[in-house]
């Protein structure tokens, strides 16, 4: 198939998609707002006053539903690419696994958080085995971050491809929280083996 076949089906599959036109009317950035929206109702992560970090935030509909959700909280957001304002966010643009991303992350809040998220997925290759266990290695770096950073009732979530690294994940998640659940949203394509793993209480 052509690229520019390619790209006329994506655009007319984005406007099939009920939650690209909820997201849209609603204002925020991707659909993948009611992702985190249905993990927030079903284990209920977001309340008033935490302190929480998204992982690979751009373009942003997390941190928009953290913000609008969270009342006094303290949210810091961090991505590769630049994430447009969002109002009561503290953004950096940049590599969260390299140190100095995260010596930033530490010396902003000098404290522990009570929430990690990360959605953080390296930009397709073509190549599927290769990406799954790209993006695995993103998911198991924020664990290690986690063990530091959260407080130890804290509250972890982040994209998971049910693929070759899901043992090697579960493997680290075992070794640092006592819960661990794995959950797909409606709001994931079926079609994507996208999952997120949710863990709870620092070992
Ligand atoms: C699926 S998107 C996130 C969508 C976002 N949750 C939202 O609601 O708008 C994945 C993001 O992960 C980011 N990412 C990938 N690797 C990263 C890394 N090493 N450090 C920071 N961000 C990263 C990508 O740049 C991309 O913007």
């Amino acid at each position: 198939m052509s690229k520019n076949k390619i790209s006329k089906n994506w655009i007319n599959k984005q406007n099939r998609d009920q939650y690209v036109r909820q997201s849209r009317a609603e204002g925020y950035r991707s659909r993948a707002i009611y992702k985190l929206k249905e993990i927030d109702e079903k284990y209920k992560i977001l309340k008033n006053g935490i302190k929480l970090i998204d992982l690979g935030a751009a373009p942003g509909s997390w941190s928009q539903y953290a913000a609008k959700k969270i009342k006094n909280g303290t949210i810091l957001s961090i991505d590769l690419k630049e994430i447009i304002e969002i109002e009561n966010i503290f953004k950096i643009k940049g590599d969260f696994t390299e140190l100095e991303s995260q010596n930033k992350i530490k010396k902003y809040f000098n404290d522990k958080v009570d929430v990690i998220l990360s959605d953080m997925a390296v930009n397709t290759s073509g190549n599927k085995y290769l990406d799954s266990n790209s993006t695995g290695e993103l998911c198991i770096s924020a664990i290690k971050f986690s063990r530091n950073m959260l407080k130890s009732k804290g509250i972890f979530v982040s994209k998971i491809f049910m693929g070759s690294s899901f043992n090697d994940i579960m493997k680290e998640a075992k070794a640092t929280f006592k819960e661990i659940r794995i959950y797909k949203p409606q709001a994931s394509r079926k079609e994507s083996k996208e999952n997120f793993i949710i863990c709870k209480y620092i070992l």
